[in-house]
């Protein structure tokens, strides 16, 4: 998608098949709405015909087509509803923009402006056309062309705003794009099935895209790993024929030896459960088993991109997690790189153990923070739904810089607590821990498991089993693949960058 800004007072010369404007809720009903609305945009005059006052609804997503005289500009106008003036935050203008998206393949044009209103910041900009960059998004490369019965492929976007604000919304549409293309990225990656994005698939992508962006890339096969005695993830991986990953990029953009911040993503590309094995009836979910690789991927080709001038390592481990004659069995006990021993009672617990060896792996960095990433439990989606990740952490600052991220990239999380309690649940009689500490807080005894192999390091866990994907409610997305938490991790580490 081509993104760009443009000024208001081009609004009605300005050449575009579809312009969006704003309409707030007002408090007083009695106030002119179509000057409200079509005066800041220069259009009151050149508006055919009348627009009635009922016409302009004000919920998001309602909306009402108004048609200008002859002679240029915009070849027809959209009236949307953008609720009250003092609610619309960042989410809310990154539904606005999807809400425009889904407007304009609605009538079949693929370019659109959205005006934004008065006083529009450089991060409003930036949610906006992340909403815009999301809405377009489709996941179409699978489908014969003459199958693809989807919308038209909206490619071209602006943000129209005042005149002042023009350097603010240039500054907010490149983040907003660099952003929204790193999530789609992270999508399509998800979207791709079990036989298609392998282990070695994803590390192939991870390359070109280090390649194109500047990243520095390190990828370990079976030798390394055995070399570096990741026995957690080489078991799960044992039960496939795939070979097994782990992803390493490098963004240098900090001096020289400031310690990084490591972000770890779960790559898991088809969780079968092994022995373990998971009914068939929604199997088929388990493609996005790894939706944390894929967010830590898009993550990090966003950061290089923006050149955020940090140090940042993203690590994926990946792997399948299937049935042969050397699948892990129940009752098997393994040797952690960390060199804890583990239980495995049962195999579909199999998530902590990737993650176990990525996590020892990545104090190798000497990080400042680790940040990892995960669809770890169902019991997590029990807890907290669909709106919002869980976050684990005994770093409470952290948990503050992460939940405000979370906030203002509309990838929310909720913390959840890690306590000792917790952590005997997953003693093992035979071993050093078990890896299932049994159904009660399921979700945190999978983060007291990981917080295993983070030794001193500051870290926090995000299980995003109900976030990652969905049934794409809202404006900006579709069902399935939601890039979840790739802006979060954007906006977290830019935050850190100051
Ligand atoms: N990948 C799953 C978790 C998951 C569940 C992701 C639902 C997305 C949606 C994970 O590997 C898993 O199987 N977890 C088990 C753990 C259990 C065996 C302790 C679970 O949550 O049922
Ligand atoms: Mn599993
Ligand atoms: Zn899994």
């Amino acid at each position: 998608m081509n993104v760009g800004h443009v000024s208001s007072i081009e609004a009605v010369s300005h050449d575009t098949p579809l312009l969006v404007l704003p309409v707030h809720e007002s408090e007083d009903e009695t106030r002119d709405h179509k000057a409200e609305v079509l005066a800041p945009a220069g259009l009151s005059e050149v508006i055919a015909g009348t627009c009635p006052a009922e016409d302009l609804k004000h919920k998001p997503g309602e909306s009402a087509f108004v048609y200008l005289k002859e002679g240029g500009g915009p070849r027809r106008v959209l009236l949307l509803g953008a609720g009250k003036r003092s609610e619309f935050d960042l989410e809310a203008a990154r539904r606005f923009a999807g809400y425009a998206v889904r407007a304009a393949e609605s009538v079949g044009v693929t370019g659109l402006t959205a005006y934004l209103g008065s006083d529009v910041s450089a991060d409003a900009a930036q949610a906006a056309t992340e909403g815009a960059v999301l809405a377009a998004w489709r996941f179409t490369e699978m489908k014969s062309p003459d199958e693809d019965d989807g919308p038209v492929d909206v490619s071209d976007f602006a943000v129209m705003v005042d005149p002042e604000d023009l350097d603010a919304a240039e500054a907010g549409v490149q983040v907003g794009d660099a952003v929204g293309r790193g999530a789609n990225f992270a999508r399509t990656l998800q979207s791709r099935p079990g036989n298609v994005a392998t282990p070695s698939h994803l590390a192939d992508e991870a390359s070109r895209m280090a390649g194109e962006c500047g990243l520095e890339v390190t990828v370990l096969g079976p030798e390394e790993l055995e070399a570096e005695r990741m026995y957690a993830l080489l078991s799960v991986a044992q039960g496939s024929d795939q070979e097994p990953r782990l992803i390493v990029l490098r963004h240098n953009g900090g001096p020289d030896g400031e310690a990084p911040l490591v972000l770890v993503g779960k790559g898991l590309t088809f969780d079968a459960g092994g022995i373990s094995i998971k009914p068939a009836s929604g199997m088929e979910d388990m493609i996005f088993d790894m939706s944390g690789g894929a967010a830590v991927i898009g993550a990090m080709q966003a950061i290089g991109e923006l050149k955020v001038p940090l140090n940042v390592v993203g690590i994926v481990p990946s792997s399948e997690n299937l049935i042969n004659g050397r699948a892990m069995k129940p009752g098997d006990i393994i040797r952690s790189r960390e060199g804890k021993t583990i239980e495995v009672v049962n195999t579909d617990a199999e998530g902590r153990l990737i993650l176990a060896d990525a996590l020892s792996y990545a104090q190798t960095f000497d990080p400042a923070v680790i940040v990892d990433c995960a669809t770890l439990t169902g019991s997590i989606v029990i807890a907290l739904g669909h709106h919002a990740a869980g976050v684990f952490s005994t770093d409470e600052d952290l948990v503050d810089e992460l939940r405000e991220a979370g906030d203002r990239s509309g990838e929310r999380c909720w913390p959840l607590p890690l306590w000792d309690d917790y952590r005997r649940q997953i003693d093992s009689r035979v071993a050093d821990l078990v890896n299932v500490g049994g159904r009660a807080g399921g979700s945190i005894t999978a983060a007291c498991f990981l917080k295993e192999f983070v030794g001193e390091c500051r870290w926090a866990h995000l299980d995003i089993a109900g976030t990652a994907y969905g049934e794409g409610k809202l404006s900006y997305q579709r069902k399935g693949a939601a890039g979840f938490p790739t802006r979060l991790l954007v906006d977290w580490v830019r935050s850190r960058a100051g």
